[in-house]
């Protein structure tokens, strides 16, 4: 009775706010927590992602690796790995972070591309993994732009990609949402695309917050995925990391006044990014913490010798009394789980 109530107001909270703000495309494709029993014999509820960035796929298992750390180093290393992790992590949700394929050679036929898109979309299909992803500034050439690739991004199987409104500027700026087993909403997910620059619209600001501002009365938190860093990524002299590296450079877009943006929104706890391959590190500003995804390409992605490619696990979980948000890395060969909390609050 209590959800069914519940449930109702949810829905008439949904068709006021429609009439209020009809430029929102409400994402009706939902993804389920998973329910669990924790230590005190209550019900946990908990959600983990693996987010992988930078793959760079050519499609060519035997093209050759930038930057090898060993040899031989093939694009085919980069697929073991992939496929090691996601047996190992087993996560609930996969987010490829931009730059999924390579596109710079002009060489690329359509049918090139698909092929590469295939070679990273089919190790989450053939596990039935839910997945999604943002565009990175590798993702087209002049052979398939951005929205013909989503197109075929998002007809394949377990994808949750959406496009969103197609006006503010990029291709997929969008959200999804984690309910509870009884259909209640619980945790959010926001995705943007950078381009090719960084730049973030105006109207992809007002976007977002619009969304933020229609959820507002469910009181969730909430994370985001883009590409290219937002400048507030970039260390202070003399900062010491708590979480993660710096192997390069910050290699950020324009002040587009995300974070501002973020602040306002509230429910935004974290935002992960890839583009410099790199680093992996985890940065608060204003509350919110700002992470690296790392780089897990092999083959036509740059890379170094000396550190791992590597890729990050988010895991989300609530109980009656308190809700975490925690993060730890996953290099290629080491799965030793080194957690760190990105967000935590208490319920009563
Ligand atoms: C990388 O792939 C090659 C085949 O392309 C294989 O011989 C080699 O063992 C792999 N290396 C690692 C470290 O997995
Ligand atoms: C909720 O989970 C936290 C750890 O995240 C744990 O410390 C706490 O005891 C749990 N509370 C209940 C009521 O199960």
């Amino acid at each position: 009775m209590r959800t069914l109530l519940l449930s109702l107001t949810l829905l008439i909270g949904n068709v006021l706010s429609r009439l209020y703000m009809p430029n929102v495309h409400i994402n009706y494709n939902t993804l389920q927590s998973i329910q669990t029993i924790d230590s005190h014999g209550k019900a946990q509820l908990s959600f983990k992602i693996l987010q992988i960035p930078d793959m760079h796929y050519t499609g060519t298992p035997s093209h050759l690796c930038r930057n090898p750390p060993h040899d031989p180093c093939h694009e085919s290393n980069m697929t073991s790995y992939i496929e090691q992790m996601l047996d190992n992590v087993a996560p609930d949700f996969v987010v490829f972070t931009g730059d999924q394929v390579e596109d710079i050679e002009v060489t690329h036929t359509a049918d090139e591309v698909r092929h590469a898109i295939d070679s990273y979309t089919k190790h989450v299909i053939k596990r039935k993994i839910p997945w999604a992803m943002v565009f990175g500034n590798h993702d087209e050439g002049s052979s398939m732009s951005r929205l013909e690739m989503f197109d075929y991004i998002s007809s394949l199987p377990y994808s949750y990609t959406k496009l969103g409104p197609e006006w503010i500027g990029g291709v997929g700026n969008y959200e999804l949402h984690i309910n509870s087993p009884d259909f209640m909403p619980v945790f959010r997910m926001y995705f943007l695309d950078t381009g090719f620059d960084g730049v973030i619209s105006e109207a992809q600001n007002t976007y977002m917050r619009d969304l933020a501002l229609w959820y507002r009365y469910q009181d969730l938190s909430a994370i985001m995925f883009y590409h290219i860093p937002i400048p507030e990524y970039n260390l202070y002299d003399g900062e010491v990391l708590k979480h993660g590296y710096q192997g390069e450079a910050v290699c950020n877009g324009p002040q587009s006044g995300l974070l501002d943006n973020l602040v306002k929104m509230g429910d935004v706890k974290a935002t992960f990014v890839g583009h410099d391959h790199l680093n992996d590190y985890c940065v608060e500003r204003h509350q919110i913490q700002l992470c690296y995804g790392g780089g897990a390409g092999y083959g036509q992605a740059y890379g170094s010798p000396t550190i791992a490619r590597s890729a990050r696990v988010i895991e989300w979980q609530r109980n009656s009394s308190k809700e975490t948000l925690t993060t730890w890395k996953v290099a290629d060969g080491d799965y030793t789980k080194s957690a760190y909390t990105l967000f935590e609050r208490s319920f009563n």
